[in-house]
């Protein structure tokens, strides 16, 4: 059977190397069968997040040949085997131990996001194009390849803001506190995800829409300087 060297990062939050194991290749394996045989035969306390082995619970995210992935979608047989493999957690959240990093910080921005509010006094009817459109951000399995490569979170804010019903405006917290504005629409984001979401393209970029029509736009800032000056004089 042939042979593959997986290169994999062991240590914690304070330091560690990386350490060569050799891992038999069977047709079909993945980086994270790869991870499993070093656990069950050369190195039982490694530690590797996982639960689903079907790319849709998010966490087995790790960074293989420098590329952030998920190693139960990553195949051992896309990945050129003539020399090492290297595994490494991802590079933007502390590290807990070997593969496994803390992405709580995820979930601390998560919770400034408002949640989704009914519009009131409107028909609970939506057309099918606007289904679509929000039903690509809700394929977001949450593994932070994204945030790993740019600390950004708009998937989540364009499900809620494109959402017809929803009758928040969050274009104030995505221009002062969500950093919508040091987006340079560059795609690193879009790269990485494994839903194939198109993050800048269907998410940013019209977010980046909404603020500047609400807060840069000249006609609009005249119209509400109009209008504030009417309310006082009424
Ligand atoms: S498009 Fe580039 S700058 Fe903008 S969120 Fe994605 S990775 Fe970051
Ligand atoms: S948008 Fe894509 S890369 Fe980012 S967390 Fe969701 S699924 Fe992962
Ligand atoms: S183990 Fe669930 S996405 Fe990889």
């Amino acid at each position: 059977m042939a042979e593959a060297t997986l290169r994999v990062f062991r240590g914690d939050s304070s330091g560690g190397q990386t350490v060569d194991y050799r891992v038999p290749v069977a047709p079909g394996m993945v980086v994270l069968d790869a991870l499993h045989y070093i656990q069950g035969h050369l190195a039982p306390d490694l530690a590797v997040r996982w639960n689903c082995k079907a790319g849709k619970c998010g966490s087995c995210s790790a960074e293989v040949n420098g590329r952030p992935r998920l190693t139960c979608k990553t195949r051992m047989d896309d990945l050129p085997q003539d020399q090492p493999i290297t595994v490494l957690p991802m590079k933007s959240f502390p590290r807990i131990k070997d593969l496994v990093t803390d992405v709580s910080w995820n979930y601390r921005v998560n919770r400034k996001i408002p949640p989704f509010e009914p519009r009131k006094g409107v028909e609970w009817r939506i057309s099918q194009l606007d289904v679509d459109r929000v039903q690509e951000f809700r394929k977001c399995i949450e593994c932070f390849l994204c945030q790993n490569v740019c600390p950004r979170f708009f998937v989540r804010v364009a499900g809620l803001e494109m959402h017809p019903l929803d009758g928040l405006n969050r274009a104030g917290l995505l221009k002062d506190q969500l950093g919508l504005g040091y987006c340079n629409i560059t795609k690193c984001c879009t790269e990485v995800c494994p839903e194939e979401i198109r993050i800048t393209d269907n998410a940013i970029i019209p977010l980046k829409e909404r603020v500047v029509d609400q807060f840069y736009d000249p006609l609009t800032m005249l119209f509400r300087v109009f209008r504030g000056s009417k309310e006082k004089s009424l």
